[in-house]
């Protein structure tokens, strides 16, 4: 069977059959024309997000499969940026950054935004409340993340726009297998801007510190280009996954009116509703690696410089670690899901994803009564990343 997760646009809209045949037939799946592995049941993924013969220096793998005409660019920006990503390194550079970073995503960090997380997200459904109606993914669930990490980092609210511009060129280029001449000038282009950019903020910041991450990064003592990468890193990674985890959260709640009136109900279940989307519709749902070392799994050789893709959104799936997992059920007890990764590079951003989807849910259900779907909606379903891209709603 040819794999549903590279080339086929129709299968990788409901990739869930798919899913459930890889994992009882082809667990650990060999794609010849990309050299690259791919793993579907709960156990392995799990198992080999903490298998260290398995690098994140996985850009390193992309450079490779470049086309040829933007290897040079891609091979340079590797070099030089994407090397520098906290979710590149591994080993003790990355625990060193992730020590670093890991303080201003922390529980009690993300409480002290929640007032203004509740002021953007206030002031985006103000916009929209006497009309009646919005999309919800481009009126609100593509600004409010976009909006919350730019302040956290201390991009002015007037970047915005390109921010999600470059962010969005970024993340295709990692998320569409293969690349294509679109993705690839896109993404280069977009890189350099946004590296350009980012220069400037930072020096700015060590001339005329402010109370903003980058300020703190500033004077951290890292290096500029590391500083750089990493806040390109949280600005793309903090972006598209959350405005996807929003709008995947209020499209599976429409489409099952009951749980939507048992939330409604008891809003108390509103966390659990938000890791059933992340367990049902990861925002990734697939993660690479890159094979360091030969080393044989599950009786397959695996061969240094292969990619292997983690397959979050199939093993989230596999009835051996949930029952009954094709339903949505927003009362499940929270198992351990791999929506956010597992391992050392566990989702740095979880806290704060967790936080701002659940205030904007709360605030939606409360202000808005007698919530439906105003019309088809619109999702983007690429190999890495999946989440509505257009999801009309209506309110009384
Ligand atoms: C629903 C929202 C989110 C989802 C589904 C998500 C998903 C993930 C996943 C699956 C990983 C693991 C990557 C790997 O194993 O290679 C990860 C890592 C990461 N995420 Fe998130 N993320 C979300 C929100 C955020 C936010 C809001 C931020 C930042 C503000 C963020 C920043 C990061 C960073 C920096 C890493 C790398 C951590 C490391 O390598 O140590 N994420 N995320």
């Amino acid at each position: 069977m040819e794999p549903f997760c590279l080339v086929d646009p129709e299968k990788l809209r409901h990739p869930f059959p798919d899913y459930e045949y890889c994992r009882r037939e082809n667990p650990v799946f060999f794609y010849e024309p990309m050299n690259a592995w791919f793993v579907f049941r709960y156990a392995d993924v799990d198992r080999l997000f903490h298998d260290e013969r398995l690098s994140n220096a996985r850009m390193g793998g992309y450079v490779p499969g470049a086309l040829p005409s933007y290897r040079e660019a891609v091979e340079w920006l590797f070099a030089n940026y994407f090397r520098h990503w906290l979710l590149s390194l591994d080993g003790e550079p990355h625990r060193a950054l992730r020590r670093h970073l890991q303080p201003h995503f922390s529980e009690r960090a993300v409480s002290g935004w929640v007032p203004a997380i509740e002021e953007m997200t206030g002031e985006l459904l103000d916009r929209v409340a006497a009309q009646g109606f919005m999309d919800f993914s481009r009126d609100f669930a593509y600004e409010l993340p976009v909006l919350v990490i730019s302040s956290l980092l201390g991009v002015p609210a007037g970047e915005r726009r390109r921010v999600i511009g470059w962010s969005d060129h970024l993340a295709n280029y990692f998320n569409v297998i293969p690349p294509t001449e679109q993705t690839s000038a896109e993404m280069v282009d977009s890189t350099r801007e946004m590296i350009d950019y980012l220069e400037g903020l930072l020096r700015q910041r060590r001339s005329r510190p402010e109370a903003d991450l980058l300020s703190r990064m500033a004077g951290s003592g890292l290096e500029e280009a590391v500083i750089v990468a990493n806040a390109m890193v949280l600005l793309v990674a903090g972006h598209e996954t959350t405005r996807n985890l929003m709008g995947s959260c209020v499209s599976l709640l429409l489409r099952h009116p009951d749980q939507l009136a048992r939330l409604r109900a008891d809003m108390s279940l509103l966390p659990r509703a938000i890791d059933e989307t992340l367990r049902m519709e990861p925002a990734n749902p697939i993660m690479a690696r890159l094979v360091a070392e030969d080393f044989e799994y599950a009786g397959d050789a695996l061969r240094r410089g292969q990619l292997l893709f983690l397959g979050i959104g199939s093993a989230n799936r596999d009835p051996a670690f949930v029952e009954d997992p094709e339903r949505f059920d927003i009362g499940r007890k929270p198992g351990k899901h791999l929506g956010f990764g597992s391992g050392p590079h566990f989702c740095i951003g979880s806290i704060l994803a967790r936080r701002e989807a659940s205030i904007a849910l709360r605030e939606l259900l409360t202000r808005f009564p007698g919530l439906r779907g105003d019309g088809p909606e619109e999702w983007v379903c690429q190999a890495g990343m999946r989440g509505p891209l257009r999801l009309p709603i209506r309110w009384t």
